[in-house]
């Protein structure tokens, strides 16, 4: 099968085509001949090297988020999967391949009507925007503020804020174009990376949902209204600077909150009736997947070129 691993950590020129045989399903998991892959932002990160910590190695293939159809499965699984169309998630790589292995306990079968595109673009960034909402306690009538709105979670976080009944949703964006395409997907203000707003905006927010932290970070706590809270669900500006915790004692009088959220702390059950209720109304047409393009597999090196440059408003997706 066809598959791109990464030969040298650096650049995206450090991704490579190569020919492997297909991944035999383990007992618990199922072999997913894919359709579409999503592109990630973690998937950059592990090629770039920043997480050699965390051991990966040269030949790693990237990509967590598949769909397709399943057409093996491992000791223990339900032989009624074979022939299914599915949303799956791999991990922390496996994805960028012909065919991929998941447990079964994170697959899920597509609704009619969606399509494999549009899986891998809404399925872990629609659950991290939810949970991330959840977490920020977010309630209806409140002010929110997304920030790094142009990527695949923040778009979630605007439309699911907006739906959810959001007095405001105010976003940050780097251009006015996209902030323009982000409020016809239910932002209500529009500010610059560092917070600005060219026109007037809500002075303070209830919820922020970060998903860029960096050395910005601390302050937006100053954005936060008195019980305000802010959840970082990304670090696409890197780590914020070790002393942030000192703006929100600082600011002792407003009783902020600062968490950080992941999804791996959701059970998958939960995900999996998030996920479904999405897919089921992204079917209706009432939640947007935007994508910012579709690629052969054997683009993924372009596909990472355009993540570094940031061009990408939503998701990339390559097709196999
Ligand atoms: N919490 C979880 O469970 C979970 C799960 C999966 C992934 N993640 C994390 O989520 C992040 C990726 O999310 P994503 O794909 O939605 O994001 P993304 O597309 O990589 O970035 C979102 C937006 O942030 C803005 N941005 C980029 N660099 C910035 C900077 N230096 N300063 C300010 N803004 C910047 C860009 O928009 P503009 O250019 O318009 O400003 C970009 O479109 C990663 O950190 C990943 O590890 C978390």
């Amino acid at each position: 099968m066809k598959a791109i691993a990464i030969r040298t950590f650096g650049g995206p020129e450090g991704l490579a085509v190569v020919d492997l045989p297909a991944p035999a399903p383990a007992a618990g998991q199922v072999l997913i001949a894919t359709e579409a892959v999503g592109v990630g932002g973690v998937d950059t990160l592990i090629r770039s090297g920043a997480l050699a910590a965390y051991g990966f190695k040269k030949g790693h293939i990237p990509g967590g988020e598949v769909a397709g159809i399943v057409t093996a499965v491992g000791d223990g699984v339900d032989t009624s999967w074979i022939g299914r169309r599915v949303w799956g998630f791999t991990g922390t790589g496996g994805g960028y391949a012909e065919q991929a292995v998941a447990p079964v306990e994170e697959i899920l079968t597509l609704p009619r009507g969606l399509s494999a595109v549009a899986a891998v673009t809404l399925g872990s960034a629609g659950v991290v925007a939810h949970f991330g909402l959840r977490h920020a306690r977010f309630a209806p009538g409140e002010t929110v503020l997304v920030r790094g709105a142009a990527g695949s979670i923040g778009i979630m976080a605007v439309q699911l804020a907006a739906r959810g009944g959001a007095a405001a949703v105010a976003v940050t964006t780097a251009s006015a174009e996209r902030g323009e395409r982000l409020r016809r997907l239910g932002a209500t203000h529009v500010l610059d990376r560092s917070g600005a707003a060219g026109t007037p905006a809500p002075a303070g927010h209830d919820v922020i949902i970060d998903v860029v932290a960096g050395a910005d970070m601390p302050s937006f706590f100053d954005r936060l209204n008195p019980n305000g809270r802010m959840v970082a669900v990304g670090a696409v500006a890197g780590r914020p600077p070790a002393d942030f915790g000192t703006k929100i004692m600082t600011a002792f009088q407003k009783s902020m909150s600062f968490a950080a959220f992941s999804a791996a702390t959701v059970p998958p059950a939960d995900r999996h009736a998030v996920r479904s209720e999405q897919f089921a109304a992204a079917g209706r047409g009432e939640l947007e997947t935007v994508v910012h393009q579709v690629l052969p597999l054997d683009k993924a090196v372009l596909a990472h070129q355009k993540m570094a440059a940031g061009e990408v408003f939503g998701r990339i997706v390559l097709t196999s």
